[in-house]
């Protein structure tokens, strides 16, 4: 990796001057500009080919799947707005001042996008997926934070394994909208240089002394290893633990139910029933499939409930049992069938229906608690080899959810064992959302991160702010025989 500027030249003396200068001023105020649960700006540092996009993508989804909500801005995308027709690497020159100009002006532009997203739109989190090389694209970032009190967390990507690097050409780049021909000859020479342009001036991060203060990670050889520096808070941990535990290997997860159980033919939910005769024959047709798609060096994972050890059983294969991977708890409503829950329970009844990601059932969990149960099962997942999860229905709607968003480089597919089953799907009733969509249900289960409060408006009030209004009653039309409802704010 090559830093051009070597660390004595007069232009790095008169940045650390201006750093110096910049630090006494900081101590001069001595109240952080930002709050603990403010926005961040993930900013992505790497020369180009290095994975950015890739660790961009894969960060956000992760970090919306466990309910923070975060996005994606991409320079290039804003670029590619600004100068339709891409010619070749002579655009990325930094002597190029026009070209230059233009950069600048979108990065701009882009900063102006990531405000909006964090102060007008609910992001918690946005991703700042571009080269930024220099210090004075760093430093200009800096101002843009401080000036909007958000957090700032860098995330270098440092590569000089040429076989990654042409790896990455060839795979990401022979498809970018900058080479419609996708000539890939052509392709690889002109991204060649364009990264040697991006060598000139580049300076990595220095966590020895020009940005011993910043708080950042360096991930270096995708992953091999890594340098963590200063992390300020538990957002940051959380990217930090991401980073650390994804792969850049292709690999196979095959997610499947159980086969279907006793309490599925009574329509009971939950519980700890076995295999129906039907759901024997699909632990067999299971079998089938794997003999025939020959997976071998096949991990198989089950929960510790007996339909999915039953269906693994069958596999005459080793599997181990996780007690996190057990379905979702319905609290008092275990081994109820929908009909007596509404009978039994209707308040529950009613506001499960109008949110199920956030209802919790009493003495249960909520979808929202079992994607953080989850969380650890993702991680592993992240690290294995090819993997068979014989899991439950809410169970795979969660994991599902995670590997479904495509842009982050998953394939999927499915596959269909033609043994019959019930279908123990609910289709939400119509009419069942509240008309008034600013209504907050009881049990709802929001966590800080998840809350829109926090970006647009305080949470404690105080003088000169007026307390929250009344929240309006459930319509009468959501509560069986009109009883009242108990409603408060989360
Ligand atoms: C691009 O224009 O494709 C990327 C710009 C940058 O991040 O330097």
């Amino acid at each position: 990796m090559s830093n051009n500027q070597s660390e004595s030249s007069p232009v790095n003396s008169a940045e650390k001057e201006k750093k110096a200068d910049m630090r006494v001023n900081e101590k001069k105020c001595s109240w952080a500009s930002y709050m603990t649960n403010s926005p961040t700006v993930i900013v992505m540092i790497g020369l180009p080919a290095r994975g950015k996009t890739y660790m961009s993508k894969k960060l956000t989804r992760y970090l919306n799947w466990i309910g923070v909500p975060t996005k994606v801005f991409n320079l290039g995308v804003y670029r590619r707005e600004a100068v339709r027709a891409y010619k070749s690497y002579d655009f990325f020159r930094h002597d190029n001042e026009e070209a230059m100009r233009i950069r600048k002006h979108c990065a701009l532009v882009a900063l102006q996008d990531v405000k909006s997203y964090l102060t007008q739109e609910g992001g918690q989190i946005a991703v700042f997926d571009a080269t930024n090389t220099t210090r004075e694209r760093r430093d200009l970032i800096q101002a843009f934070v401080k000036e909007n009190a958000f957090k700032v967390f860098f995330v270098e990507s440092v590569c000089d394994d040429p076989e990654v690097i042409a790896a990455n050409i060839l795979e990401v780049k022979v498809s970018s909208p900058d080479y419609p021909e996708r000539h890939r000859e052509r392709v690889m020479d002109d991204f060649l240089k364009r990264i040697e342009c991006y060598k000139v001036t580049y300076q990595p991060l220095d966590p020895d002394d020009y940005d011993k203060d910043l708080s950042f990670i360096k991930v270096m050889n995708v992953g091999q290893r890594f340098l963590v520096n200063r992390v300020q808070d538990y957002i940051q941990s959380k990217i930090v633990y991401y980073l650390m535990n994804i792969r850049v290997h292709s690999h196979c997860i095959y997610l499947c139910r159980h086969g279907e159980s006793s309490h599925n033919v009574e329509g009971r939910i939950g519980g700890d029933s076995e295999l129906s005769p039907r759901g024997k024959q699909f632990a067999h047709a299971l079998q089938d499939f794997i003999e025939e798609h020959k997976l071998s060096d096949l991990k198989v994972w089950t929960s510790q409930l007996r339909r999915t050890i039953q269906t693994a059983e069958e596999l005459g294969a080793p599997y181990e049992q996780w007690k996190i991977l057990n379905e979702i708890d319905a609290g008092v409503c275990e081994e109820m069938t929908y009909e007596m829950i509404l009978q039994t329970f209707p308040e529950e009844f009613a506001l499960r229906d109008q949110d199920k990601y956030h209802y919790r059932y009493p003495g249960g969990e909520s979808y929202q608690d079992l994607v953080q149960r989850l969380e650890p099962v993702i991680m592993e997942l992240e690290q294995q080899g090819n993997v068979l999860v014989i899991c439950h229905q809410a169970v795979m709607r969660c994991l599902l959810a995670y590997f479904l968003d495509k842009s982050a480089g998953c394939k999927v597919e499915m596959f269909y064992l033609n043994v019959e089953a019930v279908n123990t799907h609910r289709d939400r009733p119509i009419g069942s959302m509240p008309k008034d969509p600013s209504l907050i249900h009881r049990r709802n289960s929001y966590t800080p991160l998840s809350s829109y409060d926090q970006v647009k408006r305080p949470r404690l009030y105080s003088a000169g702010n007026q307390p929250w209004l009344p929240l309006a009653p459930t319509p009468a039309a959501l509560m069986p025989e009109g009883r009242p409802s108990q409603v408060s704010g989360s």
